[in-house]
């Protein structure tokens, strides 16, 4: 395990994100610590995006103010963040990493071993020289993960990683994504499969209009949710 990193606990106070007369965060008070991945579920339009940008540093709070391990101006070196639908470069698979390696400043003489230990972390070995636009929709979302990783990061955000991926696709993201948080690695997610913030959440917020619902455990969260929001996403109701 890596020591505690200096950017946890993520902490929200009174945090507001509008856009307009848009309200995408509604004064969110809420600390993300160190432990098992921290998963944020709600339906669309919930703010899971915006949250996540917001506790990676690259929206700023309209109102109320986000700090990382105390510090409201920590540098997002240790911060990493796969999109949605990551965009990969016209390169190949090795290509990608290696611009991955060269914007985390990562020593030339590291990159060939570095490399090698992505590829393998990610089960990509043997598709280094494969152009990374004809991979698969997992095997991209893969090397997305493997890009993320190339920065080091002690924090890793992921928008929704296993969207629009069939289920083997997803059981290959989910094994990764287990072995990168026992790996130390904090893990800050979201997701409207509530399935899978079951096989992979230490803990859940839920998310709903902006406004955070329920945050819990992930065993108390399905089995004693205290909202009746909760109570209705638990038991497979469409939150609207
Ligand atoms: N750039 C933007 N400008 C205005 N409104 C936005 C913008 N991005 C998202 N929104 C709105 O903010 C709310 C939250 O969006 P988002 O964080 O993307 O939710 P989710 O990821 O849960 O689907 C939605 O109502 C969305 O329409
Ligand atoms: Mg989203």
């Amino acid at each position: 395990m890596r020591s505690a990193s200096s950017d946890l606990p993520i902490r929200f106070d009174a945090v507001t994100v509008r856009s307009g007369a848009v309200i995408m965060l509604d004064c969110l008070d809420v600390q993300i610590e160190a432990g098992a991945p921290t998963v944020l579920i709600g339906p669309n339009g919930s703010g899971k995006t915006t949250f996540l940008r917001t506790a990676m540093g690259l929206i700023a709070p309209s109102e109320g103010r986000v700090t990382w391990g105390g510090a409201e101006s920590a540098p997002p070196l240790r911060r990493a963040f796969v999109f949605q639908r990551p965009a990969m470069l016209r390169r190949s698979v090795q290509g990608n990493l290696r611009y991955a390696l060269i914007a985390a400043q990562v020593p030339r003489a590291r990159h060939e071993t570095r490399i090698g230990e992505l590829l393998a972390l990610v089960g990509l070995d043997g598709l280094g020289r494969r152009p990374a636009r004809r991979l698969s929709g997992g095997e991209q979302q893969r090397l997305a993960l493997a890009r993320a990783l190339a920065r080091d990061p002690a924090v890793l955000f992921l928008d929704e990683p296993t969207a629009s991926l069939d289920p083997a696709a997803t059981k290959a993201i989910e094994d990764i994504i287990r072995a990168i948080a026992a790996s130390g690695i904090k893990v800050v997610m979201s997701t409207h499969d509530l399935g899978e913030a079951k096989r992979l959440a230490g803990d859940i917020v839920l998310l709903h209009r902006g406004c955070i619902v329920e945050r819990a455990g992930v065993r108390e969260f399905l089995t004693a949710p205290r909202t009746a929001a909760a109570r209705a996403f638990v038991a497979g109701e469409l939150l609207v």
